[in-house]
């Protein structure tokens, strides 16, 4: 029987398939996430452990859980929070959960723009504050969409399925990527330097996982090639901005505006952007849907109970130890 610590609950079928199992399952008892020293002693001598995407999983994190340690299950697709070369050290998989939440959280990303754009939530808020008196021709004029230029910046899953929903909007795209994708080009996207993408577009969309090197990929340089009408929009990770440099450029009018969901120092806001009328903010949102956490939630239980039954998860992010550890079946 092995160890099974979960770092916060989640819905779905996932923690009652692990409770199914003939495991020992542990799951945080509260609401929020844990401290660190709470989320050092919760995985004392856990054989795996069902990590959130705010969770340091670092050498600390590994030794607190013991040389046991063989599965981290991510619940999220990105793991830019989980130190996988030291995890591929001591033969612990690190899994993800790709693929269930590419729609949602393409969906989250044209929320974002569609809603900068037309300047929704300053809308919302004149009516909220009965500050709306009648139509008039100026009133809250914003961005239009149709026949624009659309870049996106990374050519994944989610990036892919942004430039997608574009071709009902009749947009031209570009996209930014190492090499040339054939779905893109298939959708009729022109591949293009970062620099010459930020200069051309009037909407510009960042679909890359956090690195160091996309780490402040748009920084105050790079802000300042945007056109002063378009608009950035950010569902991939916080710190792949400069957030005090965007803040400078929304209010310089640098750019028009900003549609993010995620942030430099999650779960805090750079103040700055809340002070600006011309961003739409939301609260890490992308997967956020009843179907999508609830696939995520199979896809992180099941990763995790493949690994502790000797068998292939059904998404490592490091292969080479899955290989290493035949983990074939
Ligand atoms: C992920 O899975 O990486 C998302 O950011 C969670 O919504």
């Amino acid at each position: 029987m092995a160890k099974i610590f979960v770092t916060r609950s989640i819905p779905g079928p996932g923690l009652p398939a692990l409770h199914d199992s003939s495991h020992d399952v542990a799951v945080n008892p509260n609401d929020r996430a844990l401290t660190t020293t709470e989320l050092h002693a919760g995985i004392a001598g856990a054989d795996a452990v069902l990590t959130q995407l705010g969770d340091k999983v670092d050498a600390a994190f590994m030794n607190a859980a013991g040389p046991q340690l063989r599965c981290i299950s991510n619940y999220a697709v990105g793991y830019n929070n989980v130190d996988v070369a030291e995890a591929s050290k001591r033969n612990i998989v690190v899994c993800n959960t790709p693929g269930v939440l590419t729609d949602a959280t393409a969906d989250i990303a044209w929320t974002l723009l569609l809603g900068v754009a037309r300047r929704a939530s300053e809308g919302d808020r004149m009516i909220r504050t009965n500050g709306f008196e009648g139509w008039t021709p100026t009133m809250l004029l914003g961005g239009d969409l149709v026949g624009k230029t659309l870049a996106i910046i990374g050519a994944g899953r989610i990036g892919y399925a942004v430039a997608k929903r574009a071709t009902g909007w009749d947009m031209k795209l570009q996209y930014v990527a190492r090499s040339a994708h054939g779905d893109f080009e298939a959708l009729g996207a022109e591949r293009v330097e970062l620099d010459a993408a930020l200069r051309a577009a009037d909407y510009v969309s960042l679909h890359v996982p956090l690195t160091d090197q996309t780490r402040h990929l748009i920084d105050a340089a790079r802000l300042k090639l945007m056109k002063p009408t378009a608009y950035l929009i950010n569902t991939a990770r916080g710190p792949v901005i400069d957030e005090s440099a965007l803040v400078d450029a929304l209010k310089s009018g640098t750019i028009a505006g900003a549609g993010l969901d995620v942030y430099e120092q999650e779960p805090k806001v750079h103040p700055g952007l809340a002070e600006c009328a011309n961003t739409l903010l939301l609260p890490h949102l992308g997967s956020a849907t009843i179907q999508t956490r609830s696939e995520m939630s199979h896809l992180a239980a099941q990763n995790l109970l493949n690994v502790l039954s000797g068998s292939r998860p059904l998404h490592a992010v490091n292969d080479d130890v899955v290989t290493r550890l035949g983990l074939t079946a």
